[in-house]
């Protein structure tokens, strides 16, 4: 299964959701972030060689990169745009601090609905009462988008340097069970969201198998 998480606009939560689900899934980690200290973070989180960075000068091709969780910022250039498009599913997280930025998240999002039918937005990181204004205006722009939310929580901050995922935090105990119970709901609804995907895939890669054989026997 291969995920995108990218969006036009950074500090949205893309690094913290992709090093999360691939944690989760149990899948690779390629940033194309090398500058923002990515590796740096979360090289302890992954077993060695699981996170890697494509750099500019490096060539990149996404079917060479089964099982992997793609975390892209910036423009949407040729390599986001063949992540967009080899990829199981797409998330966009946005997190929602003023109208400005509905324009860069409903244009990524409307950029990689042309290239996958399968976008998910997450609405991350934004104060409560305006979650509801941020679902009316993807609403409106895409009626059928898949939205989910991951309250804000001051223990996100922590997961970086905890080598931690956001489904991990709940293990810790009473105080965070009781900070995060409406957070870890929401976080496993978006992981089984996400799963469907992955078993689909797992269950086409099996199904391709045999038609493979019969070819090669040919
Ligand atoms: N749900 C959340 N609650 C609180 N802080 C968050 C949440 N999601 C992300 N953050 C914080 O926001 C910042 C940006 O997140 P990051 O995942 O690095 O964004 P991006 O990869 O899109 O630039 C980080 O400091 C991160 O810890
Ligand atoms: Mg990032």
């Amino acid at each position: 299964m291969r995920a995108l998480f990218y969006s036009i606009k950074g500090g949205q939560g893309k690094t913290t959701h992709a090093v999360s689900y691939a944690k989760h899934a149990r899948l690779r980690l390629v940033t194309n972030d090398h500058q923002n200290g990515t590796l740096e973070i979360y090289g302890g989180v992954f077993p060695p060689g699981h996170l890697t960075a494509v750099r500019p000068e490096d060539s990149f091709d996404p079917l060479r990169h089964p099982d992997t969780v793609f975390d892209f910022a910036g423009y949407l250039d040729g390599r986001v745009i063949a992540a967009a498009r080899a990829s199981d599913v797409c998330v966009v997280p946005v997190c929602f601090q003023s109208t400005a930025d509905m324009v860069p998240a409903i244009s990524t999002v409307r950029a990689l609905l042309k290239l996958n039918p399968n976008v998910t937005v997450v609405i991350n990181n934004t104060e409560r009462d305006v979650i509801p204004l941020v679902r009316e205006i993807l609403g409106e722009q895409f009626p059928d988008l898949p939205v989910f939310v991951v309250n804000k929580s001051r223990y996100v901050w922590r997961l970086a340097d905890e080598g931690r995922t956001l489904l991990e935090l709940v293990t810790l105990g009473g105080l965070y069970e009781h900070t995060l119970r409406k957070m870890i709901p929401q976080v496993e609804a978006l992981y089984r969201h996400l799963d469907r995907f992955r078993y689909r895939a797992e269950v086409d890669r099996t199904a391709f198998e045999p038609i493979r054989l019969f070819g090669g026997l040919r």
